[in-house]
């Protein structure tokens, strides 16, 4: 076995390095963690870079089974926001500089659907002068579909892979949801000019350390500018409730998320990381740990605060009975701690989109 410190000095990891790091503990975890922390500064900076999130509706059309607002799930009261509580939202975002917005929802594919992004993208253009950022998370659609949000000005697009190995992907998944059209659409979001952004659960069942050291390789090899992934939270009214008591203890699931996070960093030197929000629902200090080792991107919830308990991929979601307005302030203080500047009114978009699309 290596020393983790020869490890570090590589320029690239092979699977049984990751592993390695992955399993690490003590000093030799301190030691990956303080690199990472160096490789960011060094790299993306001391600047955190806020995406005002607008989960605009819980409607979905798939039925994953891990997520509790899956198709399935008749306990969860559907809403869909007015394009002006969504216009309002993204005023707000504005008017407190955060640069960006990233738009969510439930997984629909239908011309209106279609038709509804692009309106809303157009008015978010001209609300902000043209100043805010859009990031999409609205799920598989088709190539056409995601150019024409494009070239209405969405310039980023989040589509997590949730797993790389296509066995999982299926027991995680109905047989109707498929893994190659996944890694398709991720190909086309790439192929249009977006920044592409991807992420895994982790402590899924049936998931192992070794999957996760794929993972991170998947995120390598695709090439990806942007990652958001966290802890996978049973949600007791999905079908993988079934395995809670054989799912890795939540602190690990939380410790290993972390690890990914710092590793990915050192890999990846400069792409945008998120610390998710699923690690704030552990740990109420859990996305400022992110930050500290590894990465530079909050997500702050922004949609308005009655519809946030109906979006609960999880139980246990933070701050579901606070209102934006709320947030503001409490991110300040907490980044502070996490020894970070906030990045306002700026898009804080990914370096590494700019450096691999000119080379
Ligand atoms: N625990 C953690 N993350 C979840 N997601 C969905 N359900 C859960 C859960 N139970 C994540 C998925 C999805 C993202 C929007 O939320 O990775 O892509
Ligand atoms: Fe939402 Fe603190 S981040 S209340």
């Amino acid at each position: 076995m290596k020393l983790v410190s020869n490890i570090l000095k590589q320029e690239t990891y092979s699977k049984a390095d990751l592993i390695q790091l992955l399993e690490s503990k003590g000093d030799d975890r301190a030691l990956f963690f303080k690199k990472a922390q160096e490789a960011k500064l060094k790299y993306v900076g001391k600047n955190v870079f806020f995406r005002g999130l607008i989960e605009f509706s819980n409607i979905c059309s798939k039925d994953c089974y891990y997520c509790g607002i899956r198709n399935s799930n008749a306990n969860v009261k559907r809403y869909n926001l007015t394009d002006d509580e969504i216009i309002s939202a993204a005023k707000f975002a504005y008017k407190n500089k955060y640069g960006s917005l990233v738009l969510q929802a439930g997984e629909l594919v239908s011309s209106a659907f279609s038709d509804r992004i692009e309106k809303l993208l157009n008015e978010i253009k001209k609300v902000s002068n043209n100043e805010l950022g859009v990031t999409l998370s609205v799920g598989e659609q088709s190539e056409e579909t995601y150019q024409r949000w494009f070239n209405a000005g969405a310039h980023r697009f989040l589509l997590r892979i949730e797993t790389s190995n296509s066995e999982l992907y299926k027991k995680l998944h109905p047989s109707d949801h498929s893994f190659s059209n996944r890694l398709q659409c991720l190909k086309s979001l790439q192929k249009i000019g977006y920044q592409t952004g991807t992420g895994v659960m982790i402590g899924l069942p049936f998931q192992t350390i070794s999957d996760l050291a794929d993972d991170l390789l998947f995120m390598k090899e695709f090439d990806v500018d942007m990652v958001g992934m966290g802890p996978f939270i049973e949600h007791s009214e999905t079908p993988l409730y079934a395995y809670k008591d054989e799912l890795w203890p939540i602190e690990e699931r939380f410790d290993t998320t972390l690890k990914m996070i710092a590793i990915l960093r050192l890999m990846m030197k400069d792409i945008n990381i998120a610390a998710a929000t699923a690690l704030q629902a552990i740990d109420p200090l859990g996305r400022e740990k992110a930050i500290r080792i590894g990465a530079n991107i909050i997500m702050p919830n922004i949609t308005p605060g009655f519809y946030r308990n109906d979006y609960a991929l999880y139980q246990n979601k933070p701050c579901v009975d606070e209102e934006p307005e709320q947030c503001m302030g409490c991110l300040d203080a907490r980044l502070a701690l996490a020894d970070s500047d906030i990045g306002y009114s700026e898009w804080g978009d990914s370096k590494h989109f700019f450096l691999r699309t000119s080379s």
